[in-house]
């Protein structure tokens, strides 16, 4: 019989590191996958536009379970979760990442008894203030198999008790699914749309709670965007949380006011990596572009104090400036001297995790 593999996305950063994998299981008789969308991301641009682009098959399930407290949402994808897996009984459930769904599925399968496969395991910013670090600890416990991005992952999880015997050191799937679509992306020529030079703009996205719920915070983002847009153009997807504190703070309009300051809706996968691609460099607080702008050796300023990616900061080309308006321009003058460090791309960021994850399933 083959084995049942229930695939889960739920929110944006999550359709990319599902993708490749269940393109392989769904051209291997040995799997019966199915691909399962808890709907904690639900407008076009933050979840259908992501499985055109990356052609993902409509989702076999779609629970709808919207937007909430971190409570509600995550009661909401066990509720819902619990059904399905009453119904389908799959033999694993694969869970991506670090997000709400994430947690929700690895701990509804868990008590049901059914087996849990963690994609981007092992990954720890310390920092227990952010949901999804409480995501990741918790999610890594109820797994059966823990597939790792990197070896620091690994060292994490040993220091955490866990047997070395559930880990799998498979590199960053996430790569696999941008090796795929570079090609497109760059054929696209993404920054034109916004009359800029290739290598000659910088692409921001912030979208934190710690940089965009806190005023304070949110005020000191806004003053950096414009001390970077003044000495080069910069574009800013604004994602909804983002657009709501800006709009809540009655800072939209003196922002779309900013000189060489573009704000644009959230892109798809395709235009957005597009436009990293074509960057001189990336302000970023989102996990997932500092490992793409190490895997495309573009400069990444990280407008946080931590990261539960330090192999971006000590291999690849990755920055942590937090808030701090002095480190942004200190950097900003290497990126433009052309000083700034060359980073490398860490072993197994290949575009084959995906390929070593199968693998795994039935050794
Ligand atoms: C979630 C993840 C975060 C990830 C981010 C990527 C958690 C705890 N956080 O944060 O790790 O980096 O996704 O985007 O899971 N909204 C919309 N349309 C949507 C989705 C959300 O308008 O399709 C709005 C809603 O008002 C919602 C808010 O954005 O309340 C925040 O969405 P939510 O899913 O709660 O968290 P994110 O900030 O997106």
């Amino acid at each position: 019989m083959a084995l049942h593999i229930a695939c889960f996305v739920g929110a944006r950063p999550n359709f990319m590191k599902v993708a490749p994998l269940l393109r392989l299981l769904r051209q291997d008789r040995q799997f019966a996958p199915s691909f399962v969308h808890t709907g904690q991301h639900y407008d076009f641009q933050m979840s259908e536009v992501f499985l055109h682009d990356l052609g993902l098959p409509a989702p076999d399930a779609l629970f709808e379970v919207g937007s909430g407290t971190h409570a509600a949402q995550t009661a909401r994808v066990m509720s819902a979760t619990e059904h399905y897996f009453n119904r389908f009984r799959p033999d694993w459930a694969v869970v991506v990442g670090d997000v709400n769904s994430t947690l929700g599925v690895a701990l509804t399968a868990a008590r049901m008894g059914i087996a849990v496969a963690h994609v981007e395991a092992g990954l720890r910013s310390g920092d227990r203030a952010m949901p999804e670090e409480i995501n990741r600890i918790a999610t890594d416990h109820l797994s059966r198999l823990l597939f790792l991005p990197s070896a620091d992952a690994g060292e994490n999880l040993e220091r955490e008790g866990v047997d070395r015997s559930r880990m799998r050191l498979v590199g960053n799937v996430m790569v696999d699914s941008l090796f795929l679509v570079l090609p497109r992306a760059r054929k696209a020529e993404v920054w034109a749309r916004y009359q800029l030079a290739p290598k000659h703009y910088c692409v921001v996205t912030a979208h934190r709670p710690e940089n965009v719920d806190n005023r304070l915070h949110l005020r000191r983002l806004t003053d950096i965007l414009a001390q970077v847009a003044a000495r080069l153009p910069a574009v800013l997807p604004l994602h909804p949380r983002t657009r709501q504190r800006l709009e809540q703070a009655r800072a939209l309009a003196a922002l779309q006011e900013v000189p060489g300051l573009h704000l644009t809706e959230p892109l798809g996968y395709l235009d957005f990596l597009g436009l990293v691609d074509g960057a001189a460099v990336a302000l970023t607080d989102s996990g997932g572009l500092q490992e793409e702008t190490t895997a495309l050796g573009i400069p990444c300023l990280t407008l946080r104090e931590n990261t539960e990616r330090p192999i971006t900061v000590t291999v690849g080309t990755n920055t942590l400036t937090g808030l701090d308006p002095l480190a942004v321009s200190a950097c900003l003058d290497q990126v433009l001297a052309g000083t700034y460090k060359v980073g490398a791309i860490p072993p197994l960021w290949d575009g084959k995790a995906a390929e070593r994850i199968v693998r795994a399933f039935t050794e």
